[in-house]
């Protein structure tokens, strides 16, 4: 049975509806509804034109969902060649286009039009009569793929145009690519489903774009942006800004950052304004095109070779570049862990020649798959570390040249080990081992740590490897004599390099705590272990298990209070957890750390580390009971010390009572303090509460 009037009507005014909604979100970047209000309008219309197949148009918002799987791209002949754009790298260049552009043209100055340059994938769209009839490839410039299914499924490209548009025959150019944001959700996506992960949004839309299962290009969110025609019969614009604003009109999404400049430094002008936008955009860009802003002009200029004269993109540094890897080795760094990193043939990125990039972690390696040999991609976004994003060409693979994490230190041969749920495997030598003592004594003399000014990688380098120094302690020990013995050493900086560290040897305790380098403890937990403990002696006499129990009993202490509505106690140590509590108690135990912070602070030949001004008393004004014998100390000395703070010690428990300090044998007060939720501590916790240790 044919679908009634009411029924065609309702179909034609839910396909208006849902292409004007796509419009709002793909092309103003400004919903009306949102994704669930969309899909119920979506779900509508599949269902009518499921019940009325007369209904079925290729036009229509539900063609969007993919076809069936094509066995192969059919070819398609462009009408007008797709052309590729001269580039720009230098202001001088961008100079010389202008002046040949006004020199050609026989003017004095020229209008451009000046848009980011999308780093995606060139496509074109054919509309007969105002409906998308076919889209391609750019392919070699004359002949692309036909992927007008999987062009069907990107929700940015209007199907239909709107009325009032001569759009009898228009062929719209632009960019297929992915947001930032949308390529890392497909990524996390693919990687999940144990699938192809891309190394960039630009690799990820050619590969979505060129699927012969068009259901699948459905589920990937690529966007379009339109720069340009190819054919349009009958067009009415002038110039190229004008005709981007009827693009916009028709529903196609065009770049925001568009504009309109006249002469070389008004086209610098937008070229800085866009690369400081660049990180912010949602999409990847590689630079920015400027266009003659006249087509009759434009037409005038014409062509050279494949590139028109009439444009140019002006390039940023690229942020990714292609290189080979030579071999893949291992660093280890300050607290032993192991990073793979990939030595590459030199190559310039982003205006710096790198040669190495990080791989991060085993399991990073393993992912991206990366062998010696391979074309990788690297990247150096602003002032972050190289890092190889993921490979481009396989290399000639040798099974006996995968990349193994080795079971040994590549330093110092200390068995490694990767602790369960950890993604780094460490070296366990300690500051046994050369490079995690290098780093090591490098931190030590940092400017944030002991401010040790003259000694560099260069001299460390050279130190350890001669035997000079074991540990920072050694630096104060060094003879002016030994270090002149050194490359790139004169006797003035030799001089220079003792002075400095004769200088760090008054040390506050904050920095000093820093500068040991303890895993986890930056400067400020330094400063938090400073203002706690005062002094070195009470911070490495610390009792981190008591210390780390007593605070899980006061944190759920106040977990109570806070359900009860309670004012919460004091915890000490705010800001520390477990995990570096564990690290404290093993470094300060670690029979090498002893000896060598003993010879740090020997009086004689060390640093003085000046106490900290004030420990801060970790609490004012609380209340305590003594209960049960105390075995280092009378209750009246407990009593004492107590009130030396500003406490009180009251006899018994109550609900004001902040502490019960319980000692072998304590009776009902103990029972009493436990049934009121009062935090119970033992001995040591007083003293570790009062600071005292
Ligand atoms: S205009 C005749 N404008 O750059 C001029 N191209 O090197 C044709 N591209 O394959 C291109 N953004 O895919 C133009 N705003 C933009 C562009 C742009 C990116 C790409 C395009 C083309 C390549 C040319």
């Amino acid at each position: 049975m044919g679908a009634s009037k009411q029924v065609r009507a309702r179909a034609e005014r839910l396909r208006q509806e849902l292409e004007h909604h796509n419009r709002r979100y793909y092309v103003l970047d400004d919903p009306e509804i949102d994704d669930a209000a969309y899909d119920r309008l979506f779900r509508e219309l599949v269902e009518l034109e499921e019940e009325h197949e007369e209904l079925k148009s290729p036009d229509s918002p539900t063609q969007r969902v993919g076809a069936a799987p094509l066995p192969e791209f059919a070819e398609v002949r462009h009408r007008a060649p797709m052309l590729s754009l001269a580039n720009a790298f230098e202001e001088d260049e961008v100079r010389a286009f202008d002046k040949r552009v006004r020199d050609a043209l026989g003017v004095e100055s020229v209008e451009y039009a000046a848009e980011p340059k999308f780093d995606g994938l060139a496509i074109s769209l054919s509309y007969r009569k105002g409906v998308f009839v076919q889209g391609a490839t750019r392919g070699d410039g004359a002949t692309g793929e036909d992927v007008t299914p999987n062009l069907r499924t990107v929700r940015a490209i209007p199907l239909r145009l709107p009325k009032g548009h001569d759009t009898d025959d228009l062929e719209v150019r632009g960019e297929v690519l992915f947001y930032k944001a949308d390529f890392e959700k497909l990524n996390a996506r693919q990687r999940e489903a144990e699938e192809k992960v891309f190394a960039n949004p630009r690799n990820a839309a050619a590969g979505s774009l060129r699927l012969l299962d068009s259901s699948i290009t459905a589920r990937r969110p690529l966007r379009f942006f339109a720069y340009g025609v190819g054919i349009a019969a009958n067009s009415r614009w002038k110039s190229h800004s004008e005709m981007l604003d009827r693009l916009s009109g028709m529903g196609f999404p065009v770049a925001r950052e568009r504009s309109v400049a006249r002469g070389v430094d008004e086209l610098l002008e937008f070229y800085g304004g866009i690369q400081r936008k660049r990180e912010k955009l949602p999409y990847a860009i590689d630079g920015v095109v400027y266009k003659v802003n006249r087509l009759d002009w434009q037409e005038k200029l014409g062509f050279v070779s494949r590139a028109p004269r009439f444009a140019i993109a002006h390039k940023y540094p690229a942020e990714e570049q292609t290189t080979e890897v030579l071999k893949i080795e291992v660093q280890v760094g300050r607290t032993g862990v192991l990073t793979p990193v990939a030595r590459l043939k030199p190559v310039e990125v982003g205006g710096v020649t790198v040669t190495n990039a990080t791989l991060h972690t085993e399991d990073e390696l393993r992912r991206k798959d990366v062998w010696a040999g391979d074309l990788v991609i690297v990247r150096r976004a602003g002032d972050v570390i190289p890092e190889v994003v993921g490979v481009h060409k396989q290399g000639p693979r040798r099974s006996d040249e995968r990349f193994v994490m080795p079971d040994q230190c590549p330093v110092c041969q200390s068995p490694v080990v990767r602790l369960p749920g950890e993604a780094a495997t460490r070296c366990t030598g300690g500051l046994y081992c050369r490079a995690q003592r290098k780093q090591a004594i490098l931190h030590f003399v940092g400017r944030r740590a002991m401010d040790i000014e003259g000694v560099g990688e260069k001299l460390v380098e050279q130190l350890v490897d001669r035997d000079l120094i074991e540990s920072p302690a050694d630096l104060y020990r060094l003879e002016k004599e030994t270090l002149a013995g050194l490359e790139r050493m004169a006797e003035k900086s030799a001089q220079n390099v003792v002075d400095s560290i004769q200088r760090s040897r008054s040390m506050d305790l904050a920095r000093f705590v820093f500068a040991m380098g303890i895993p986890g403890v930056g400067e400020e937990v330094a400063r938090i272990l400073a203002r706690h403990f005062g002094s070195l002696r009470a911070l490495l006499g610390a009792d981190w298990p008591a210390l780390a129990a007593q605070k899980e009993t006061l944190r759920r202490e106040n977990a109570k209070r806070k359900r009860k509505g309670e004012a919460p106690v004091e915890v000490p140590l705010e800001g520390i957890g477990p995990e570096i509590m564990e690290s404290l108690d093993k470094f300060v135990h670690e029979t090498h750390n002893r000896k060598v912070i003993a010879s740090l602070v020997d009086p004689e030949r060390g640093v003085a580390v000046r106490d900290a001004a004030m420990a801060a008393a970790p609490l004012a004004g609380k209340t305590f009971v003594l209960t049960g014998t105390l075995a280092g100390m009378s209750r009246d000395e407990a009593r004492a010390l107590i009130e030396a703070q500003g406490h009180k010690v009251t006899g018994s428990v109550s609900k004001n009572t902040d502490y019960v300090v319980a000692g072998a044998e304590a009776g009902s007060k103990l029972e009493q303090a436990r049934s009121l939720g009062i935090a119970v501590i033992d001995e040591d916790g007083l003293l570790q509460l009062l600071g005292k240790r």
